[in-house]
């Protein structure tokens, strides 16, 4: 963010000398705006999605979807993640019930239920999340060959936070491609089209131009004005989103990037995406994002017990999915529309507001975290100028704002029942930066999750910490989520270098506590004695170029196929058995309600791979 004080200045200069300029005539302000309409007959905004874990309920719609994805994709999604598993040599050593339940033997409903999270942790997370998903992905060969392609394919659900909630929804709403067209683009986009994610542009100074950076931001600010034109609060999350919108969403590429008559994927919203094919088929996996929120009136003494907290673990966190946003903590347990997003009542309905730009940014604004107080940062400098170009009383410009559809609910547990607005900040602000509270509601019946963590602590590398936070998430909420037990401090983590290999957590807990078990894999280190490490850039590294972004996928490939990898006389050696040994975590839970006993390579691959 340093480098950006200069333009900042520039810009506050500009600003100054010609107010005229901001006018909000930009081809996306329109596009961006929210629109209000009566609502239609008999609707009703909130659903009491309960507040008790054993009775809550899931919305219709994704009822519906992991229904028909059960009945109609996965039974051929298993199939073809069995048969890339059993193209490994040792998967001859299988017990027979690895293939029994993954074929299908014992009927669908014995299928394992797996959800996916990719954390946060900016450019270098949601590269490294891609990179993951690529090696879990059917269509690519070598991920067959590997014996892990077609996980990707088989999951249930796909959630992600910060820098993972642009990895996840720019391949929800380009259609789920495959990796490599999502990150570099195919070539062939248009102004509708999903052009890549344009990491070459960087995200807050796309040119190494002062003056091109700054038309653009002033462009990027000139197109939000519509939406405070009809009312609605803006702020640096608005910036944020309609420039996330230029890498993580349809309509931008290297040829109109600066293309003031385009909408740069304006107008896309979240609820709109089940008309895709990919959704209209239950391919691809459901996406979930997550935001946190920050409010006037939280416990702040109940931070996670680590460096960093900007957001206590007993503030609900909120969930967006396709079909609502809302929170299954206890605490509130209610959900509305996510087309109604923006709504409070039932009169006047707001669409519009969902665009997923802005969902990217509510799950990635970290703008809070600094002190705007300190008046020659440059997040200060833009606050200043949104101030004085934007003028809003009582509105905290760090923050991202969605008017509380929430108000008078549960006045005894939610600390936010007499707020006009919900104050939401990045998802990993409280320490969670694998988002796995959503694959912990109950109702999902998530049998096994696999987080993928490339959050940053030292040079970079993972420690542990964000599941250490969820842990002591857990310990506020005891009632509504099990959660396998993880090692409580990071220097246990990296005494034992569960960070530098895949590892398994809560192999000994049984279906009864209702616990997941978790396939752990961190970027940790770089792969297989490598020396050179491309995967553990700085978080505020915002540019990329297409050579930095191959060699971060390439390592990527290797730490996620790699298994617990030895060092023999001819070199580094990936575990010839960790595609096997992946399949016995997959399958574990589904064994036990089988009532089969662990057995064969699975009984020492588990030994190996879990944490004891
Ligand atoms: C498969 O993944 C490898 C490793 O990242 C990559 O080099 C290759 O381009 C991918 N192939 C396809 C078809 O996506
Ligand atoms: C985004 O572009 C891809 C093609 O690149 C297309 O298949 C998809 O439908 C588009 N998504 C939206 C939301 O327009
Ligand atoms: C900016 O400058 C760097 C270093 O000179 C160069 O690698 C990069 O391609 C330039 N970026 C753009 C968008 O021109
Ligand atoms: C899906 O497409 C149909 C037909 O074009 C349209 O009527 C409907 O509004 C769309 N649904 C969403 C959620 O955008
Ligand atoms: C705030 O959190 C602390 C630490 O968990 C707890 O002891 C205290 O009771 C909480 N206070 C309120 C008002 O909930
Ligand atoms: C481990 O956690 C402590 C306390 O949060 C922190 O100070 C330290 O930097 C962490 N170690 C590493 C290697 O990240
Ligand atoms: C309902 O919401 C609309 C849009 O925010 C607002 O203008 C209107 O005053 C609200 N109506 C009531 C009765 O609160
Ligand atoms: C922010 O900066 C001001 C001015 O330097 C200082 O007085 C204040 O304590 C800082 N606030 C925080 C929360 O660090
Ligand atoms: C802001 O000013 C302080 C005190 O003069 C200085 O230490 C700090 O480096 C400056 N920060 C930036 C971002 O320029
Ligand atoms: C990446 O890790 C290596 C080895 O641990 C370290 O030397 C390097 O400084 C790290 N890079 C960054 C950008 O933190
Ligand atoms: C497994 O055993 C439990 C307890 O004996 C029984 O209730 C359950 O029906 C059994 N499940 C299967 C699939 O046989
Ligand atoms: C799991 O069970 C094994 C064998 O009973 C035991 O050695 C190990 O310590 C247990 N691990 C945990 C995390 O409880």
């Amino acid at each position: 963010m340093q480098s950006s004080v200069l333009l900042i200045h520039a810009l506050v200069v500009l600003v100054c000398c010609s107010p005229l300029l901001v006018t909000g005539q930009a081809a996306a302000a329109a596009a961006y705006t929210p629109q209000l309409a009566p609502c239609p007959a008999g609707f009703s905004l909130v659903r009491d999605a309960g507040t008790d874990a054993t009775s809550q309920t899931l919305s219709q719609g994704e009822r519906e979807y992991i229904s028909a994805k059960q009945s109609t994709v996965l039974p051929d999604a298993w199939t073809a993640y069995l048969s890339s598993v059993e193209g490994t040599t040792s998967a001859s050593s299988l017990p027979a019930y690895v293939s029994g339940i993954l074929g299908g033997n014992y009927g669908q409903t014995a299928y394992p239920r797996l959800g996916i999270a990719t954390s946060g942790g900016g450019y270098r997370a949601a590269t490294f999340g891609a990179g993951v998903l690529n090696a879990l992905d059917g269509r690519n060969a070598s991920a067959v060959a590997a014996g892990t392609g077609g996980l990707l394919q088989a999951a249930t659900y796909l959630a992600g936070l910060s820098g993972g909630s642009w990895l996840v929804t720019s391949l929800a709403q380009a259609d789920f491609p495959t990796i490599p067209d999502l990150v570099f683009g195919t070539g062939t986009s248009d102004t509708t089209g999903f052009g890549g994610w344009n990491a070459d542009f960087g995200l807050i100074e796309p040119s190494n131009d002062t003056i091109v950076n700054t038309a653009y931001v002033l462009e990027v600010i000139e197109e939000v004005e519509g939406k405070h034109a009809e009312g609605f609060p803006v702020t640096m999350s608005d910036i944020w989103a309609r420039t996330l919108s230029r890498h993580f969403a349809n309509g931008t590429d290297a040829a109109n990037f600066y293309d003031t008559t385009v909408t740069h994927g304006a107008g896309i919203t979240f609820s709109s995406l089940p008309n895709l094919t990919t959704f209209t088929t239950y391919v691809q996996p459901f996406p979930i994002l997550l935001s946190d929120s920050f409010s006037p009136n939280e416990n702040t003494s109940a931070y996670a017990n680590l460096e960093d907290a900007y957001v206590p673990l007993t503030n609900p966190i909120y969930e967006i999915n396709v079909y609502e946003f809302g929170s299954y903590d206890p605490m509130l347990g209610a959900f509305i529309p996510t087309d109604y997003l923006g709504t409070t009542n039932n009169t006047i309905c707001v669409t519009n507001y969902d665009q997923v730009g802005f969902i990217e940014a509510l799950s990635a604004s970290l703008f809070n975290e600094y002190n705007t107080s300190v008046t020659n940062s440059s997040i200060a400098e833009l606050v200043e100028v949104m101030e004085e170009l934007i003028p809003e009383s009582d509105i905290d410009y760090t923050v991202g704002i969605v008017p509380n559809p929430f108000q008078g609910l549960h006045p005894d547990t939610f600390i936010d029942t007499d707020e006009t607005y919900l104050q939401l900040v990045d998802g990993g602000e409280d320490d969670e930066t694998v988002p796995i509270q959503p694959l912990l509601v109950k109702t999902r019946e998530v049998d096994v999750i696999f987080a993928i963590d490339a959050v940053n602590t030292e040079y970079n590398w993972v420690d542990g910490s964000s599941v250490i936070a969820t842990q002591e998430r857990m310990a506020y909420f005891t009632g509504t989520y099990s959660f396998p037990p993880v090692p409580p401090d990071n220097s246990t983590w990296l005494a034992e270098g569960l960070t530098e290999r895949p590892t398994f957590f809560g192999c000994n807990s049984s279906t009864a506590s209702g616990a997941p078990l978790l396939i752990y894999l961190g970027n940790g280190a770089p792969p297989l004695g490598e020396t050179t490490a491309y995967t553990n850039t700085s978080t505020s590294q915002l540019s990329y170029s297409a050579d930095e972004l191959e060699a971060m996928l390439s390592q990527t490939f290797d730490i996620a196929t790699q298994g617990i990898a030895s060092e023999t006389t001819e070199g580094w050696e990936k575990d010839p058995e960790y595609a096997s040994c992946l399949a016995c975590a997959v399958v574990d839970r589904a064994r036990e309600r089988q009532n089969i006993s662990r057995s064969g390579l699975c009984a020492s691959c588990l030994e190996r791979y879990c944490w004891s």
